[in-house]
């Protein structure tokens, strides 16, 4: 239940906000005055604060200033209720980090209002903090991985920027464009466990060697099914190098069959390839690149996709 600590220092004020919160659902802490609430603070570790101005023993502002100070309420919603004759007070308020204020009296609609949307824009705020601090989680895995590997130095900061964009141009729904961001990233994973000798061997491998390259798919798959919330993003990983006509790894599976994940994947990751320099041959130009993908339309790549592919990278060129 969402939690608000209330400071009023009005008998009648202070009972009427508790009882219209409450009516709403919300579980509420209602002091007397400053010093009290602030007291109850950590052990409530309320969800919003809602403070008048005035009262005595702590005022509103030192409430404000004291919640600050501690570090669970240093991004606790705080919402004024004001008297008009403070309105130059609540400009200074707005200075010290208050998120809103109520101008007494208020209508009980006014408050709720006020209310919800604090606490909805709080929710979106930790929403993407989370996401955010999961992404770097990614990120540092995915260099982890890259690092040792002397091909592809880069290459998976670039390939998570290409695929988010071929799926926004595909017009994929904004969950399939989370979990897409995370597979672009993660979509090598697997070859952590492939041997250094192999990964970054100069000149042509054998044909045991190409087993144990291929691999990493597989290998990749396993590793991303062990994380439960990582595991949505499995497509992308096992399935970038299969091909349109079936002669792909690891299952060769043709057409549609392919999941559209890695139908996506096959052609970012191999464009980023075409046009990356690696030790032993420079890249090739983006226009020579395009021209290869369009040559694999229907073979390697699924042609639709490839389409919208190359029109966006065409459309790079042509604003650059
Ligand atoms: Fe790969």
């Amino acid at each position: 239940m969402t939690r608000i600590l209330l400071a009023e220092d009005d008998d009648m004020l202070r009972q009427m906000t508790r009882a219209i919160l409450e009516i709403d659902g919300y579980e509420v802490f209602a002091y007397p005055n400053g010093k009290a609430a602030l007291d109850a603070f950590e052990q409530i570790n309320p969800d919003l604060v809602v403070s008048d101005i005035s009262m005595p023993i702590l005022n509103g502002f030192q409430l404000l200033e004291a919640v600050r100070s501690l570090r669970s309420g240093s991004v606790v919603p705080f919402l004024f209720l004001s008297a008009l004759s403070e309105h130059d007070d609540v400009y200074n308020a707005k200075r010290l980090g208050v998120d809103d204020y109520l101008f007494k009296p208020f209508q009980p609609q006014d408050l709720l209002i006020a209310v919800k949307s604090r606490l909805e824009r709080r929710r979106a705020a930790e929403l993407f903090d989370s996401h955010q601090a999961h992404l770097q989680t990614i990120i540092l895995l995915a260099n982890v991985i890259e690092a040792r590997d002397a091909y592809t130095r880069g290459h998976v900061e670039r390939v998570q920027q290409s695929a988010l964009e071929l799926g926004r141009e595909l017009g994929w729904p904004l969950e399939e464009m989370i979990i897409l961001e995370f597979g672009a990233l993660l979509h090598d994973v697997g070859k952590i466990s492939t041997p250094e000798s192999v990964l970054n061997k100069p000149g042509l491998l054998t044909p045991e060697e190409i087993q144990i390259m291929r691999n990493h798919t597989v290998a990749g798959a396993h590793i991303i099914e062990s994380v439960p919330h990582l595991r949505l993003a499995k497509p992308y990983v096992l399935y970038h190098h299969e091909r349109w006509d079936g002669t792909g790894y690891p299952e060769g599976l043709a057409g549609e069959k392919i999941p559209r994940e890695g139908r996506l994947m096959a052609i970012v990751d191999v464009y980023d390839a075409l046009i990356s320099d690696r030790p032993y041959h420079k890249g090739i130009t983006p226009t020579e690149a395009i021209r290869f993908l369009r040559r694999g339309s229907g073979q390697h790549f699924d042609p639709t996709m490839v389409e919208v592919f190359i029109e966006l990278q065409l459309k790079k060129l042509r604003d650059e």
